[in-house]
């Protein structure tokens, strides 16, 4: 039996009068893709926040590559070293990309090393074109983000979430804010990271590579999970009315899109 690397109990999270989550029982086990499914404003976003505590779950019990809350309670200092760690040891990829401006790829990539994991500089760039170079963007290195596509900021963001050698990459509807010809470059990238291994919980639209890559689609509506099963099931007999209304609705390049909510603190670019 495999060690589960996120476990979520009775996850709880309101915004002011708004229920957002409402008690979500999760398991992902290393190695498994999760691809987390759902309309617009059921809560996807903020339980992959959840997930590396970018958001503090009201209630519930919460555990991430090896680091267990009980959520809801003030953190001590051991708590607040612990959630820090959770969260380093978590990846995160965000529909908006959310790069540094001022830095160029290189930059975006060896910061978190630099900063957090204190590598000297020569190590950081080494591992920074490593990097770049792993996600087919070595010749851009010396490039700021307004002068990449959009399918190259994101394969610059995902090679940032990788330069702190996470133990699961959760992705936040990675291509929706891509024009529909760059969604593939994108979608290879993550698609090779499944490949070696890599644990990772997906929101996407995309049914297709949600079919393909996915071990278990987990449809949420209204802040809790509604259905759980392999693609192939939710895909050809989903057994909830929600997931075959919301199947419907999806085309088959994904696209029910609707604009992403500015977070405090991201700046998009
Ligand atoms: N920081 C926030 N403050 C207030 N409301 C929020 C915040 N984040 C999300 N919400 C609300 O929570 C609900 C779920 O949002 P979200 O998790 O972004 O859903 P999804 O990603 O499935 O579209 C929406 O109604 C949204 O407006
Ligand atoms: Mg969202």
């Amino acid at each position: 039996m495999t060690q589960p690397m996120i476990e979520l109990r009775g996850i709880h999270k309101r915004f002011a009068d708004l229920e957002v989550l409402r008690g979500v029982d999760l398991t992902v086990r290393a190695g498994e893709v999760v691809v987390l499914m759902g309309p617009s404003g059921s809560g996807k976003t903020t339980l992959v926040r959840c997930m590396n505590l970018l958001e503090e779950p009201d209630s519930g019990h919460l555990r991430v590559c090896d680091c267990a809350f009980d959520c809801g309670s003030p953190r001590d200092r051991a708590g607040r070293r612990l959630a820090r760690q959770a969260r380093r040891r978590t990846g995160m990829v965000f529909q908006q990309f959310n790069l540094f401006p001022h830095m160029t790829a290189l930059g975006n990539v060896i910061e978190g090393p630099r900063q957090v994991r204190q590598l000297p500089m020569s190590e950081a760039i080494a591992l920074g074109e490593r990097l770049l170079d792993r996600v087919g963007l070595s010749g851009k290195r010396d490039e700021y983000p307004s002068r990449l596509s959009g399918g190259q900021k994101q394969r610059v963001a995902i090679a940032r979430a990788l330069a702190m050698e996470p133990r699961a990459v959760l992705f936040d509807e990675p291509t929706s804010a891509l024009d529909p010809e760059l969604h593939a470059e994108v979608l290879e990238v993550i698609r090779e990271l499944a490949g070696e291994g890599m644990t990772m919980v997906i929101v996407t639209h995309e049914t297709h590579f949600a079919r393909e890559i996915a071990d278990r689609i987990v449809f949420m509506d209204g802040g809790v999970i509604v259905e759980e099963a392999a693609p192939e099931a939710f895909f050809t007999r989903p057994t909830q009315e929600r997931a075959r209304s919301f199947l419907r609705l999806v085309d088959h390049t994904g696209a029910t899109a609707a604009a992403p909510l500015p977070r405090r603190g991201e700046e998009a670019v």
